[in-house]
């Protein structure tokens, strides 16, 4: 059980935004970012206050410090995913993480070699590949979804062919929410000789995810999707695979000598993955992101989420002018439309009754054509949420559109 009342009193935003336009806040726009809890601030802010010195850098004594410090942030985090701690790098954020395994990987395409993806990625597990693929003169394959959306096994199988070399999947799509059997598609890639790639940003704040379980090659996610700073993130790969992959970006830090030749000599993982000076206030905040998870625990995190959702499944259910575009997904993400409202519209009349929701294509533009809506509105859920805000969120779609008098929200 989830004590929500303690927790909120953990989230400076719940004290300072009690309310938006005049109704009480729900937060619902979890997938897009969270609110931070103050364990978190105060880790970030401590870089700040007390070692503010540049990592493996220096050698005086606050430099030592910011270094133990940074390096306890990094076997936090590779804690919190079973990783080993030089399996795991420290980058901007789950895009930037992508990118960096989408370029790393590159030169082991060739011609035609085939990168399987599915059209429920977002745009960080898609663009990356498109140009590395152009770049190789390789191609770009999908899996096909099942009429729900889903991805199974029986469709990795049959879009597999001796040419596709990695598969890169989403663990819990974005829009659609459904949750990808990740250790059976790892195994299924391995037999088949191809790398699996893991895009974590959605399963990684939610669920209790192990990379040595799962068996996956790489997995990506970002820190401010998880309770953590901004501008962080993390690159997940198996050792063996990072000591032979080339870095995306280099610089700093990263090289142990070069020469005028040009030939240079990259650190051992992970830091020949960390060019330039990092994000060492958002690791230490990371870090303490993950404390924070571990204390609640992953398992009442999603049992919570799951509670919550099946309540918004139902009340959704019962209003004719909602249609639900994921009714079965095992996530905390909901996502529908209202019967002639489009979706920026339902988004802001939502807003005007004290709710945060997401609309758009939700940076899954492929997806648009197979659910056969140019938008979508996105709910989804985190371990803060309540009971009482989902009630209000029901109520405020159910007075939307012909449900209720439209603009009514807009003047009241
Ligand atoms: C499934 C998925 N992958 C990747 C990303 C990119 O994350 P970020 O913007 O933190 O880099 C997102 C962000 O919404 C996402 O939902």
């Amino acid at each position: 059980m989830i004590d929500i009342k303690k927790i909120r009193k953990d989230f400076p935003m719940y004290q300072n935004v009690p309310t938006m336009s005049n109704h009480s806040l729900v937060y619902f726009d979890n997938a897009a970012t969270t609110f931070k809890p103050q364990q978190v601030i105060d880790a970030a802010d401590e870089y700040y206050k007390f070692f503010c010195a540049n990592s493996h850098r220096g050698d005086y004594e606050i430099a030592h410090t910011v270094d133990v410090k940074y390096e306890a942030a990094r076997a936090r985090v590779a804690k919190f995913i079973n990783a080993e701690t030089n399996e795991i790098a420290f980058t901007a954020g789950a895009s930037m993480s992508l990118n960096s395994i989408a370029y790393g990987l590159a030169p082991i395409l060739k011609e035609n070699d085939e990168i399987l993806l599915s059209e429920a990625e977002h745009a960080s597990n898609v663009l990356p590949w498109f140009s590395v693929a152009e770049q190789r003169h390789a191609k770009i394959t999908y899996i096909n979804l099942t009429s729900e959306g889903r991805l199974t096994l029986e469709n990795l199988k049959k879009a597999i062919t001796p040419r596709t070399k990695i598969i890169s999947l989403a663990q819990v799509t974005n829009v659609l929410g459904y949750v990808v059997d990740v250790k059976s598609f790892a195994k299924v890639a391995h037999e088949h000789g191809c790398l699996f790639v893991v895009d974590g940003a959605q399963s990684v704040p939610h669920m209790k995810v192990d990379v040595k379980d799962l068996d996956c090659d790489f997995l990506a996610f970002s820190g401010h999707k998880m309770l953590g700073p901004t501008g962080i993130g993390v690159m997940y790969g198996k050792y063996e695979l990072l000591k032979k992959m080339k870095p995306l970006m280099s610089g700093g830090g990263m090289s142990s000598r070069f020469d005028t030749c040009g030939d240079v000599a990259y650190r051992i993982p992970p830091i020949k993955f960390e060019a330039g000076t990092q994000n060492l206030s958002g690791a230490l905040g990371l870090a303490a992101a993950c404390d924070y998870l571990d204390n609640i625990g992953m398992d009442n995190i999603r049992n919570h989420e799951n509670e919550l959702r099946k309540l918004m499944i139902t009340g959704l259910k019962k209003l004719p002018n909602v249609k639900i575009y994921n009714e079965k997904a095992e996530s905390g993400i909901v996502t529908f439309n209202i019967d002639k409202v489009f979706a920026q519209d339902a988004a802001s009349y939502l807003s005007y009754k004290g709710i945060a929701v997401r609309s758009g294509n939700h940076c899954a533009q492929i997806l648009l054509s197979f659910l056969g809506a140019d938008a979508t509105v996105r709910a989804s859920l985190y371990l803060y949420n309540t009971k009482e805000d989902v009630q209000q969120f029901v109520e405020a779609c159910a007075s939307c559109g012909e449900g209720g008098n439209f603009l009514d929200a807009f003047f009241n």
